[in-house]
């Protein structure tokens, strides 16, 4: 690879500082934040229901801020048993925390109930530990119908999206349009079914006869839901910061990631929402000056479901064998993601946006059988000129070059190792490489599913 031969050293002076971690007034909060945040950097499906669920043990509460059950988190308790997570935040299968669904979460009650329905049968305990903001906007069968619809209109035009045809994007367009309804809606009958009857016509007048749905069904099934909701309804602002003021421990688990970003990400290959800080912040009323830690979760390679750029990508045989072996199908939709190397552009300027101080990278263990590893250091343009971060222009961003840094591979099973003293020296300097070219320390490290297959690096 020619190109690798350009050193990361000239980027070097690049790399953002990490953003020093600020100390409460009662107490030191660097080992023990008492608000930790946790978000994608990356395409998404980083592994961050595995840190939640990890994390969860130390707080009191988990709670999930934007996105809806296009996020898919697998996790594995410490029995081995495979649970996924869409809409409940991951820290339920700890039975101390409570979980909290925040105001800019989208939510699809059936979808919701069907969610607890499948852990309680599997023993886990949701009643009185699951809290949904009133203010959460409320996700219809109809916003999936839409979601389909213009997915098949931009497919005529070869411009898909590919989303994950959960209805995200409707239910978001619905809140923008100020068309939508809230979970605090559920409660006025009358309104309630005007207001869906509204929202049904908007959508027979936009696809015609093609918009299929039966509002009448739905108001019925609505009546019932909104009761069984009710005693998990709560204004989560006052929660959250009454929690707050009495030194609960809050952790907020991110869904999607920054590349897919609304604002930050490929647009428009990106979802609905903002996963960045930004619909952190919005997404539950708790204020950026409480955030101690943010910790960004990165893939020790990339993927990437659904369309759009990919400056990284692996193609052909490598690709699959990478996706066999990190199991790389999404939880929600069971497609097949598209793999790529580390892409240190786009993760830096992840970094830089979320304000992020620490990395947990995942899945060390899915390139153990490689004999060397790229990781990608720079974008060239076509006129040869280096880019200092990831372009907003899609065109630009498709045609870049990417410049490549070649490291050494282990050749060797790490899933064993709990501290860093038992990775090869090979792994070690991988890790440490990712660190120095992103001004970031890498606090955890994951080689393998279970909670507890995870190395903290000194
Ligand atoms: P989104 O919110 O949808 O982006 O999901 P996510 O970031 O929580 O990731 P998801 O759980 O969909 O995908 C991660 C997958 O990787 C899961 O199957 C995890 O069990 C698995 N996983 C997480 N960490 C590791 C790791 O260090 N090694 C291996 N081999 N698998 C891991």
């Amino acid at each position: 690879m020619a190109a690798s031969l350009l050193k990361s050293s000239l980027f070097l002076h690049a790399a953002p500082r990490p953003r020093s971690v600020r100390l409460s007034a009662t107490s030191s909060r660097v080992d023990s934040p008492q608000v930790s945040v946790v978000l994608g950097t990356q395409w998404g499906d980083e592994g961050k229901g595995k840190l939640v669920d990890n994390l969860a043990q130390q707080f009191d509460i988990v709670a999930r801020a934007q996105g809806g059950a296009n996020a898919g988190h697998t996790i594995y308790d410490e029995t081995g048993r495979k649970f996924a997570l869409h809409l409940v935040p991951s820290g339920i299968l700890n039975p101390k925390a409570t979980c909290v669904i925040g105001n800019g979460v989208v939510l699809h009650l059936p979808g919701l109930f069907e969610e607890i329905r499948r852990l309680k049968e599997r023993g886990v305990q949701v009643d009185g530990r699951l809290l949904v903001s009133d203010r959460a906007h409320l996700l219809f069968d109809l916003h999936k119908e839409i979601d389909g619809l213009r997915e098949a209109e931009l497919a005529g035009d070869g411009k898909q999206i590919g989303t994950t045809k959960r209805g995200i994007g409707p239910a978001y367009s619905s809140k923008a349009t100020r068309n939508g309804m809230r979970v605090c809606d559920l409660f006025d009958r009358a309104t309630f079914k005007t207001k869906l009857a509204n929202l049904a016509a908007d959508g027979a007048k936009r696809f015609g006869e093609n918009f299929v749905y039966d509002v009448e069904a739905d108001i019925a099934a609505y009546e019932k839901l909104a009761e069984e909701i009710r005693p998990f309804v709560v204004d989560t602002v006052e929660y959250l910061h009454e929690a707050l003021q009495s030194g609960k421990r809050i952790l907020i688990e991110g869904a999607n990631a920054t590349m897919l970003d609304l604002d930050f990400g490929t647009y428009p290959y990106v979802t609905s929402s903002n996963p960045s800080i930004g619909g952190i912040a919005t997404g539950l009323g708790l204020p950026p000056s409480s955030y101690d830690d943010i910790v960004g979760v990165a893939k020790a390679y990339t993927t990437r479901v659904g369309a759009g750029p990919y400056p990284t990508e692996i193609h052909g045989k490598l690709a699959e064998d990478l996706r066999a072996v990190g199991h790389e199908y999404g939880t929600t939709t069971g497609r097949p993601r598209r793999i790529g190397w580390m892409d240190i552009v786009a993760l830096r300027y992840a970094c830089k946006i979320n304000g992020v101080t620490h990395i947990n990278l995942t899945k060390l263990d899915v390139l153990d059988g490689l004999d060397a590893i790229e990781v990608g250091v720079g974008y060239k343009t076509k006129e040869g000129k280096l880019l200092k971060s990831v372009p907003a222009d899609l065109n630009t961003l498709e045609n870049v070059e990417v410049v490549y840094e070649t490291l050494p591979g282990w050749k060797a099973d790490i899933s064993g190792a709990r501290q860093w003293e038992q990775l090869p020296p090979a792994a070690q300097a991988y890790v440490q490489r990712i660190e120095d070219l992103i001004g970031i320390p890498v606090k955890w490290i994951g080689v393998g599913p279970g909670r507890d297959a995870l190395v903290v690096k000194p």
